[in-house]
């Protein structure tokens, strides 16, 4: 571990370690990927002030997102099959975050349930809700994250379509390997040797409880044919009935909606463009962030996700209006890589690289940190 220092060593670890149709799932975006590749360099274009001259022996962290403490302003974004990257992903990544103090969310399309992780973090976390056809099942999805005491509903806006990656195709990836994954799986001796062990190998929010979804060939059917077109507003208001508390939109990209969410009373958006996966050729979250920010941030506690990589790109999130961040990939490399150590490795790196960047930076207290901090 001592020679990993930040976020692209994980990678590359990642890279080497799990089978590469599962890298390439989560390193890639749709179509031209130029969205993808926008979201990271975007943040580039932020310069972050330097200050003298000011003490900054005593250096806070800590914040609330979306009414949750966080000793850094960090979430875990929802990201599906996490089980796959690493055997119990989603409860290795849900403990780290219990431990450390950082809010996790869970995705519907999770290989552990959310019963799963529920009994095995014994904490409360968010549920990320994908609206699909079957309404039944989405209302049944909310009971139960209800009934497990989750205290927060992320419900993911921009995939009433599915943006195509062309490595996916071309992988032709599943949980169900061909023989060229069989022969690339054979070369990561160690995940498969996990995978083995683990009880946790199916999609646990959906089979079994979704209509004719019984094992992972109806399921793959499934998934496809359920992404839902119709998703409107008129759904938002019914899904915040159902969950009966306030909701976390994800998937804001436009000023216009955010004002519209925000006259039909949400508390808190995520500003994401689902880390380049869906509409290839969208801005960069970062560079919308300001518009955004400027229309409601008033009204509306703002999130941002897609390309966060370093403490510094917390910092220059929170300067430019969110309260927060999500990390997808940044922690999917960690995970594929070393599991839980890689997770809790990972939040140590952030930590540091935030409190440096604050105080060389002038900052002592995450309050205090405004968009003149930046420019
Ligand atoms: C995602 N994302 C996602 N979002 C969501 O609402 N539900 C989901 O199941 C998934 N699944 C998923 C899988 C993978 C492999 C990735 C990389 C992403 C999007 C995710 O929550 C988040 O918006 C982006 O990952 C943020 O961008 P970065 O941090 O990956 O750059």
């Amino acid at each position: 571990m001592t020679t990993i220092t930040c976020v692209e060593d994980f990678r590359q670890l990642y890279k080497k370690r799990v089978p590469k149709m599962f890298y390439d799932y989560a390193e890639s975006g749709s179509y031209t990927e130029s969205t993808f590749r926008r979201n990271e360099a975007d943040f580039q274009n932020v310069s972050i002030r330097q200050r003298v001259g000011i003490d900054i022996t005593n250096i806070d962290t800590r914040t609330t997102m979306a009414g949750a403490s966080a000793r850094i302003p960090v979430a875990f974004a929802p990201v599906g099959m996490l089980g796959i990257q690493n055997a119990a992903g989603e409860i290795k990544v849900a403990k780290a975050a219990r431990d450390f103090g950082v809010p996790f969310i869970l995705s519907t399309m999770s290989i552990c349930s959310m019963e799963q992780v529920k009994e095995a973090t014994g904490e409360p976390f968010w549920f990320q809700l994908y609206v699909v056809k079957d309404r039944d099942f989405v209302r049944d999805l909310i009971h139960r994250a209800k009934a497990i005491g989750c205290s927060g509903l992320v419900v993911t806006m921009d995939l009433s379509m599915l943006g195509q990656r062309h490595k996916d195709v071309k992988n032709q990836l599943s949980i169900r390997p061909n023989l060229k994954n069989m022969l690339n799986i054979a070369t990561k001796p160690r995940w498969a040797m996990e995978m083995a062990k683990t009880p946790y190998k199916s999609f646990g929010n959906v089979i079994g409880h979704a209509k004719n979804v019984d094992d992972l060939s109806s399921l793959l059917t499934w998934a496809v044919e359920m992404v839902d077109p119709s998703l409107d507003w008129d759904d938002i208001e019914w899904i915040r009935k159902e969950w009966g508390g306030p909701i976390i939109l994800k998937g804001i990209m436009d000023v216009e909606d955010a004002r519209i969410a925000a006259d039909m009373g949400i508390d808190t958006m995520v500003v994401s463009n689902h880390g380049g996966r869906q509409l290839d050729g969208a801005a960069s979250s970062i560079s919308l962030l300001p518009q955004i920010a400027d229309a409601v941030g008033e009204r509306v506690e703002l999130l941002l996700d897609s390309g966060v990589r370093t403490g510094a790109d917390i910092f220059r999130a929170r300067a430019l209006g969110a309260s927060g961040v999500l990390l997808g990939r940044a922690m999917v490399y960690e995970l594929g890589a070393m599991g839980q150590p890689g997770i809790e490795k990972l939040l140590e790196i952030l930590e540091k690289e935030l409190r440096t960047t604050m105080g060389l930076a002038g900052k002592t207290s995450m309050a205090w940190i405004t968009k003149d901090d930046v420019f």
